[in-house]
């Protein structure tokens, strides 16, 4: 059998679901925009350690972009992206129009109340709506029993798994931990948009980033001292302009005035006409994640 069977209607997705669980197959599902690199990859390559079919989908998601924003330029190789897939071992690409997705008439939104406020909230408003909906939409009709999101987007998944919550859907939410260039300039899709020196002059987030989590390290507890460090990394030598920096409860995203438990540091910068968003873990305790 040739593999990735291509799937373009919400009911042959559905119809193969159904069959692979009443056969006691587990489905592990990765829902993606396209345009892979090696953060998505490894996506994947989580998801075969729990499911024995591996669903990925392949969707630009009109719903979650702003009216002005990329949209229609948004990098697009669906060649490329299948021979990718294929080559870690995926069973099924669920590759939908727009039309099949939001088909005429369509008017069902779901809005995770709080946790889509603030952070890229704020910048991009209606985005996590569009992106809990049509993610809601692709759990009903992938039907997975696990699902991997990256800490990359780290509110995305945060609205996810508390949809997830809300809503009752019975998937696990499994998080994968941002991969990065060798630089540190986390894996984006988006990363195609910049110039030889915004790409340069981009790996001054992560930089900023693991400089504040080494002073957390070393005893800082005020978020404030953390962020106004990573203010001037990023403003060094490059004009990026700074939507947020942040620190906030990795638990609940819920503002900090010390940093006490679990703190994730946020960040969304624009270098030229590319939004790019980065976060890491500050633990009190030595700690890998990020
Ligand atoms: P997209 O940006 O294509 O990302 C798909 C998945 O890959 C998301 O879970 C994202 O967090 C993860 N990802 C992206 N870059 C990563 C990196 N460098 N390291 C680890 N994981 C990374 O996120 C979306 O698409 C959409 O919003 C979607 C969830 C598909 C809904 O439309």
């Amino acid at each position: 059998m040739k593999k990735p069977e291509i799937i373009k209607t919400a009911s042959r997705m559905q119809a193969v679901s159904q069959k692979a669980r009443r056969s006691g197959k587990r489905i592990a599902f990765v829902p993606t925009m396209g345009y892979l690199h090696q953060g998505h990859l490894a996506l994947v390559k989580k998801a075969r350690r729990y499911g024995n079919i591996i669903v990925a989908s392949i969707f630009v998601n009109p719903a979650q972009f702003g009216p002005d924003e990329d949209l229609n330029r948004y990098p697009r190789d669906f060649e490329g992206d299948r021979k990718k897939l294929a080559s870690v071992g995926v069973d099924y690409i669920f590759y939908p129009s727009p039309a099949e997705i939001y088909p005429p008439g369509y008017q069902t939104y779901i809005e995770v109340e709080n946790l889509s406020k603030g952070l890229c909230g704020d910048f991009r408003p209606g985005h996590f709506r569009g992106v809990a909906t049509v993610v809601a939409k692709l759990f009903n009709i992938v039907q997975p029993d696990f699902a991997v999101f990256g800490e990359k987007d780290f509110q995305q998944l945060k609205v996810i798994e508390r949809m997830v919550k809300d809503l009752n859907f019975p998937v696990k939410i499994i998080g994968h931990k941002t991969v990065r260039e060798k630089d540190g300039l986390a894996m984006s899709s988006r990363n195609s948009y910049l110039s030889p020196g915004e790409r340069k002059a981009a790996a001054s987030l992560s930089r900023a980033l693991f400089a504040a989590q080494a002073i957390v390290r070393s005893g800082e507890r005020s978020p404030q001292i953390l962020i106004d460090k990573a203010r001037e990394l990023i403003r060094d030598g490059s004009d990026a302009r700074i939507d947020y920096i942040e620190v906030r409860s990795a638990d609940t995203l819920e503002p900090v005035v010390e940093i006490d438990r679990p703190c994730q540091m946020l960040l969304a910068v624009r270098q030229g006409r590319t939004r790019l968003i980065d976060n890491i873990r500050l633990n009190l305790k030595n700690s890998n994640r990020g």
